[in-house]
């Protein structure tokens, strides 16, 4: 019986793509445990999911506390309350210390709505259409200090259309997260990612 991995998957808000991971690990049964949801916001209606389906929550508010440093400081010290393998960024809308990320480095994951190095930072749909892309889309990525520029694990494409709104483009983009982010974390879990000079690669055949 392989060991079961520890996930703690970090939401701000909605936590749709926490719900696509949390259905995924059950019903494809990842040898992985959901072992807390924390958010930074008490109001994310992410949650709510997350105790309905039995998962711990914890909420560390970063308006408690002064500086970046502490807040992730304090977030740091929940976080490992659950001693995990892998911490999930679902939507987690902070930046991150660069002695947070180093703590976690290589089992720190994100998911970012553009096809990186396209459309770092915010408003990315707004962003994409500004510039006229013809292609869009969303990346997971290892998270490093460099923000919105770790080595890339899983991308997907979506067509820009002529009549796109911000709204219509980011739904499209969204429904490729669903998919993507959990795939991406069931080879993490599997133990099928390593990265090699900033290269994800990731093994194909069941060894
Ligand atoms: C997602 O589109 C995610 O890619 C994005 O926030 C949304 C959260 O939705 N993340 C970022 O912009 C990170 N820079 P969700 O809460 O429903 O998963």
């Amino acid at each position: 019986m392989r060991a079961m991995k520890r996930i703690v998957i970090l939401i701000s808000g909605r936590g749709s793509n926490m719900e696509a991971i949390v259905r995924a690990a059950r019903q494809e049964r990842w040898p992985a445990d959901i072992a807390a949801i924390i958010s930074n916001r008490p109001d994310a209606s992410g949650l709510a999911f997350a105790s309905a389906h039995g998962i711990p929550t914890a909420v560390v508010s970063n308006k408690e506390y002064p500086t970046r440093e502490a807040f992730d400081d304090a977030l740091q010290a929940v976080i490992d309350r659950f001693s995990p393998d892998l911490v999930v960024l679902a939507g987690f809308l902070r930046i991150l210390t660069g002695s947070f990320v180093e703590y976690y480095a290589g089992r720190i994951i994100n998911i970012h709505p553009s096809l990186l190095p396209s459309f770092p930072g915010l408003a990315t749909h707004r962003q994409a259409l500004a510039a006229g892309v013809k292609v869009h889309g969303a990346t997971v990525h290892f998270v490093t200090a460099d923000l919105d520029h770790g080595p890339i694990v899983a991308q997907a494409a979506v067509p820009v259309l002529a009549d796109d709104t911000e709204e219509i483009l980011s739904a499209r983009v969204l429904a490729q997260e669903h998919l993507i982010y959990p795939s991406a974390i069931r080879w993490f879990v599997e133990g099928k990612l390593s990265v090699d000079n900033g290269r994800v690669h990731i093994a194909t055949a069941t060894q």
